[in-house]
């Protein structure tokens, strides 16, 4: 099983990056595990041209940036794992605009093309709040998914979170049960 984990926190260090190194500590030698740190990387949100709308594109999007690259790793992957804080109940920016890219990936006016279908998504969060905070963010991925016919896996979100306690061991039988669900 191939897996992209899409890391969408501006901290290398910080709360969700000790998640996700947990995560992949459980799930990495069961599964081929790509992580991708995306808040570096130049993802600008899409420019709508349509181009992408009325053909199968060879890049799949007009706009040449850091999003160009991810596209073959989305593509070759069987799961795709968004890892994002939560920043003013949502995603963080990076993150938005990596999922507001892949709608290049469907014409969603006849869906005659979708190569998203098929696809597995799943989401790990962290956030300074109570889990229900996260919500508006992860119910909108969930809406992205029934939308582009992507089966939504699940989410494991852990609140008040701090480095110390995730990397503690506080959370780790929930985030062990959290790979073995994605790896089915
Ligand atoms: C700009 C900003 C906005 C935030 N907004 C929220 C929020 O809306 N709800 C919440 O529960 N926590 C919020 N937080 C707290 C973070 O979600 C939390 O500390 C998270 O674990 C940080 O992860 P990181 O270390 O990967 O950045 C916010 C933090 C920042 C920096």
């Amino acid at each position: 099983m191939k897996v992209l984990l899409i890391n969408g926190s501006p901290r290398a260090d910080g709360n969700t990056s000790e998640l996700v190194k947990r995560f992949i500590g459980d799930i990495g030698n069961k599964a081929s595990v790509e992580e991708v740190r995306i808040f570096n990387t130049d993802i600008k949100g899409c420019k709508n041209c349509g181009a992408c709308q009325r053909a199968v594109l060879e890049k799949h999007c007009t706009v040449n940036d850091g999003m160009s690259a991810l596209y073959p790793k989305f593509l070759s992957s069987d799961v795709v794992i968004i890892a994002s804080p939560i920043y003013m109940w949502q995603f963080t920016p990076c993150t938005l605009a990596f999922l507001n890219r892949l709608h290049c990936l469907c014409h969603s006016a006849d869906f005659s093309y979708n190569e998203m279908a098929g696809k597995k998504m799943a989401a790990l969060v962290t956030l300074g709040d109570e889990e229900e905070v996260a919500d508006f963010a992860v119910n909108g991925l969930k809406e992205f998914c029934t939308f582009f016919s992507i089966g939504y896996l699940g989410d494991l979100r852990i609140p008040f979170a701090s480095k110390e306690k995730i990397s503690s061991g506080e959370y780790d039988k929930r985030i062990k049960g959290f790979a073995e669900m994605i790896l089915g």
